[in-house]
């Protein structure tokens, strides 16, 4: 077997540990862990001129990371332009906040070649090749036309939505055929899949779709959360409760996360339980990505504005109801974060799969487990049953299960939690890998 060769819009810095909050890079690093792989993609930078587009490589404990940078024209059309501000809402079921210009389609597609002139002459003939992501639709068409012989795969991390939505997009039909020169296409639930499906069918296609949802590697952030209890920042949470009840959540900066729904939630819980005032603590950390699209700088004013309107509200001298913060947490202090909360709330109005979700099962312990308040629309919704599943935009219904959430028995607790960090173990980001690669190695060459 050849090397793995995996590409992506965003490639994690092997350096870093803060690594940015999303489902995409925390899945793959598991996977490419111990491999022969090639990690292609974005370096993250900008940098003007004909150098900018030159490739960059690092390898790192047997992972060569090979990333260019782009022009800032190239970014803010390509990816906050395109991807950020007409695929990703379009694909999160909101047609009526995106904004589309033929400039932004040329550039996503020269972007895309880009990424295929510069990763062709990388390749060997028995490369398997794994393409991820909405911003990389038609690249793997693009590697096709430079000669690119070997197996090509797809993962869509984000929803599909149904043809009734999906045509709204100027360009539908043309990307989706551009999909549709995958060898095969994978996506997180079987909702998605269908919905692919209907589009295909529409346009009288028949490419393999299939759901592969994706996992975490429990046992690891399970020990990182235990490993990392004793470290003096989270002492320093722990002692800071005093004995309050600690609710948390961690999403990225994203309208899709359901943040201010979220918040109107927790203050109807507030006024409709008061005997919960002072006993509780949300902790809300909200790394923000994406700051030049202007729906995302919208946003952070809203949050700002809610966040101040909810604790003068309700705050006392001694008591602060929300505590919110938008820098980084490393991901070793997050896990024990997890493992102190008593509740996690993760309430995506529209979420591809939703990790978090699953990493507050894994820090989780059998003697006092934690709940998990799940909304309906995250894909990881179907596969958890035994969280306290909600609407997100039922600010009572989030009431109400934080109230049952607080308030639930030890034993009940324990029973929802084993079910589902059985769920968590079973369905891991390695087993996700192998089955989609070899999905993808029986799969009939597609043209
Ligand atoms: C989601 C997407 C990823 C993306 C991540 C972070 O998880 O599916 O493709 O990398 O968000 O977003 P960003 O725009 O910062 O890369």
């Amino acid at each position: 077997m050849g090397r793995l060769i995996i590409v992506s819009n965003r490639v994690p810095s092997p350096h870093e540990r803060v690594q940015p909050v999303g489902g995409l890079t925390v899945g793959l690093a598991d996977v490419v862990r111990g491999v022969e792989s090639l990690w292609f993609g974005w370096s993250g930078q900008h940098a003007e001129g004909a150098a900018a587009q030159d490739v960059t490589c690092e390898t790192v404990a047997g992972v060569t990371y090979a990333t260019i940078d782009l022009t800032s024209a190239q970014h803010e059309r390509y990816y906050e332009h395109f991807s950020n501000d007409l695929i990703w809402p379009l694909f999160h079921y909101r047609p009526g906040i995106i904004t589309y210009h033929r400039q932004d389609l040329a550039a996503y597609y020269g972007v895309n070649d880009l990424f295929a002139d510069r990763l062709a002459p990388l390749l060997r003939p028995d490369d398997t090749i794994w393409v991820h992501d909405y911003h990389l639709i038609p690249l793997g068409q693009a590697l096709r036309a430079r000669g690119v012989t070997g197996k090509i795969g797809f993962f869509l991390h984000i929803p599909c939505p149904p043809w009734s939505v999906m045509r709204v997009l100027p360009c539908a039909e043309e990307l989706l055929r551009a999909m549709a020169a995958y060898d095969l296409i994978g996506v997180q639930t079987d909702e998605d899949a269908r919905n692919l499906g209907e589009c295909y069918e529409v346009m009288g296609l028949d490419p393999t779709v299939r759901a592969f949802p994706i996992g975490i590697d429990p046992r690891g952030f399970e020990q990182e959360a235990k490993d990392n209890v004793g470290d003096p920042e989270v002492r320093r949470l722990r002692e800071s409760l005093r004995g309050r009840k600690l609710i948390i959540g961690v999403d990225r900066l994203d309208y899709s996360k359901g943040l201010l729904e979220r918040l109107h939630g927790y203050e109807a819980f507030l006024k409709r339980f008061p005997e919960h005032l002072r006993g509780v603590i949300f902790v809300q950390i909200a790394p923000p990505s994406r700051e030049g699209v202007a729906n995302y700088q919208a946003l952070r004013r809203e949050l700002d504005e809610l966040v101040g309107f909810v604790n003068g509200k309700h705050a006392d001298f001694d008591w602060t109801p929300i505590r919110y913060l938008t820098q980084p947490v490393p991901r070793h202090l997050l896990a024990s974060f997890h493992r102190l909360a008593d509740v996690a709330l993760v309430t995506p109005l529209r979420d591809g799969m939703n990790l978090v979700a699953k990493e507050f099962v894994a820090a989780q312990d059998d003697a006092d487990p934690g709940v998990l308040i799940l909304s309906h629309f995250a894909g990881a919704a179907p596969d958890m049953p035994e969280a306290l599943l909600v609407n997100p935009y039922d600010t009572d219904e989030i009431a109400d299960a934080l109230h049952q959430a607080l308030t639930m028995p030890l034993d009940a607790r324990q029973k929802r939690w084993r079910a589902l960090r059985a769920e968590v173990g079973l369905n891991t980001a390695a087993e996700w890998a192998k089955r989609f690669l070899s999905t993808l190695e029986a799969s009939a060459p597609s043209s």
